[in-house]
């Protein structure tokens, strides 16, 4: 282990933290060796109330995601919701803002909630698999990688221990197959049409809102995933 990992992970467990490191762009090399921190600091998260876990999450220094943002985003919504919408991870307004799902996505998000007569903050909670913002060599936007999914995982596992959804909504593949542990090449349209399982909760897997503004036409797909997740939540 080296030095900075060690001292990373002291602080981390004393509860130190933040830990303020020199500001670097988030697609470079990692001077420490995060999936060492992640591995070694305790994932246990159990006994946080709402404020510490959202606490937790802003100082965050468990992969190198944590290096190029401007907020982590917890996530936004009612902390007692029956549903729960999981979408990959922060992108550029929402890394600005610190709230999910605000950019052009989000507005069409809104839009499919307010077609199920749901609305943002009402009965609903949306977060994301990971909390800061993934990007590319360009300051593109990507898909987080497998270590900073693993690192992030235990918020989610509480957030969802502490909300108890009857139902959750995973928006895309990459939300699907971290929440359900499932091989990252697993096809989204293998895991669409019928409920999985986390802990008992049911999970229906539907289209990120971003592909369905490139691809309209997938709309009406997507609108049988919800159909199905207000019916499994209506039974519940
Ligand atoms: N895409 C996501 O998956 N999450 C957001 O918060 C924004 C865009």
């Amino acid at each position: 282990m080296t030095m900075n990992s060690e001292k990373l992970v002291r602080l981390e467990r004393m509860g130190l933290g933040p830990v303020w490191q020199l500001r670097a762009r988030a697609d470079e090399p990692v001077a420490v060796d995060t999936t060492e921190v992640a591995a070694l600091v305790a994932a246990d998260f159990s006994a946080l109330d709402w404020d510490e876990l959202e606490a937790t999450i802003r100082d965050c220094v468990r992969c190198g995601l944590c290096r190029g943002r401007t907020h982590a985003v917890p996530g936004i919504g009612d902390r007692n919701a029956s549903w729960l919408f999981v979408g990959e991870g922060p992108g550029r307004s929402e890394d600005l803002e610190g709230e999910p799902f605000v950019g052009p996505a989000g507005k069409l998000l809104d839009n499919m909630l307010k077609a199920m007569q749901l609305a943002r903050g009402v009965d609903t909670y949306i977060a994301n698999i990971v909390k800061c913002r993934p990007v590319d060599a360009d300051g593109r936007d990507r898909p987080p990688v497998q270590n900073e999914v693993a690192a992030c995982r235990p918020f989610l596992e509480r957030q969802i221990d502490l909300i108890k959804p009857t139902v959750i909504v995973a928006l895309g593949k990459t939300a699907a197959t971290s929440l359900l542990s499932l091989n990252e090449e697993t096809s989204l349209a293998s895991l669409r049409g019928e409920p999985h399982s986390y802990l008992g909760i049911p999970v229906v897997v539907t289209y990120h809102p971003a592909y369905l503004l490139r691809k309209p036409e997938d709309k009406a797909k997507s609108w049988r995933d919800l159909c199905l997740a207000q019916s499994l939540h209506d039974e519940r």
